[in-house]
């Protein structure tokens, strides 16, 4: 989409860290900006502070989703770029996972991108001026990130669906990038305060303590600003471009996992 002004765009978990981010550049761009979140009183801040609009929702339940969807269209006529952010990062150690620990995080990363593509993308393909979608994976969506299972599967998830949303939109005027960033500095480290009481476990993990210090030393070595992260979606939105990857140089373990499926030659 090369003209994003006055064009509408929806960003769930928009409150926080990248979301917020994506809803500063494109509101800066002239967009109409909706943010989408379950968090209500870091959601009131941030659209108070930005000027944009806002709408409480839990991107793990498909009917609050779907009513997202038909407030846009009553307040906006449509929505043009979807970007399907809201995310949760939980860890441990596969041996010492709880089904609570998975259910969670494939609720909200996995189920929470299915609800909004289910509700959006119809509304998007009926545009005559084009549309556009990003979703939000993850490095962990390419390559592993041990101690991490649950989060690493719905990224892989999420790059599976992107890759195959490029093929099936490929004739549409609806272009779609994957945001796949390392490190970012934003609040996914305490994730868990969204977490459900249901969801949440008796007992805590003493692997998941030690796999969180290995990852804030990596944070601490490598993670950017949101911000630099937007201005890339901008670019990718605007050029359509389907690849967003914030840290190139972290790309070893990919090309290595393509090398092995290569075989010796
Ligand atoms: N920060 C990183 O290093 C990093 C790296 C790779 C990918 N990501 C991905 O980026 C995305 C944004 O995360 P972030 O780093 O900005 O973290 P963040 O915690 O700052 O923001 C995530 C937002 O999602 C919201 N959210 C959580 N559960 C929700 C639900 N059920 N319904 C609606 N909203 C919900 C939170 O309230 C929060 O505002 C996530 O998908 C995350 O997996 C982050």
């Amino acid at each position: 989409m090369k003209d994003l002004r006055e064009k509408v765009a929806v960003i769930t978990g928009g409150a926080s860290g990248i979301g917020r981010a994506m809803a500063e550049s494109f509101r800066d761009a002239g967009m109409n900006v909706v943010i989408a979140d379950v968090e209500a009183v870091a959601l009131e801040r941030t659209a108070s502070e930005l000027g944009v609009h806002h709408v409480q929702v839990d991107v793990t339940k498909e009917e609050q989703v779907a009513a997202l969807a038909e407030e846009v269209r009553t307040r906006f006529g449509t929505c043009h770029l979807l970007c399907n952010n809201a995310g949760v990062g939980g860890g441990g150690m596969l041996h010492e996972l709880s089904m609570r620990d998975w259910k969670w995080v494939i609720d909200v990363n996995l189920w929470g991108v299915v609800h909004g593509l289910q509700s959006f993308l119809p509304m998007l393909l009926g545009n005559a001026d084009g549309g556009h979608v990003v979703n939000t994976a993850s490095m962990a969506g390419l390559s592993p990130l041990p101690g991490a299972a649950p989060y690493a599967a719905t990224k892989y998830a999420v790059v599976g669906i992107s890759e195959t949303m490029r093929e099936e939109l490929r004739e549409s005027q609806v272009g779609v990038s994957v945001l796949c960033p390392g490190f970012v500095k934003t609040n996914i480290f305490t994730s868990q305060r969204n977490r459900p009481e249901e969801l949440r476990n008796e007992r805590k993990k003493t692997s998941a303590r030690v796999a969180n210090e290995d990852m804030i030393r990596l944070v601490n070595e490598t993670a950017i600003d949101p911000r630099d992260v937007a201005a890339k979606v901008l670019a990718a939105v605007e050029n359509d471009e389907f690849w967003i990857i914030t840290h190139p140089d972290l790309l070893e373990p990919y090309r290595l996992r393509n090398r092995e499926l290569h075989g010796p030659c």
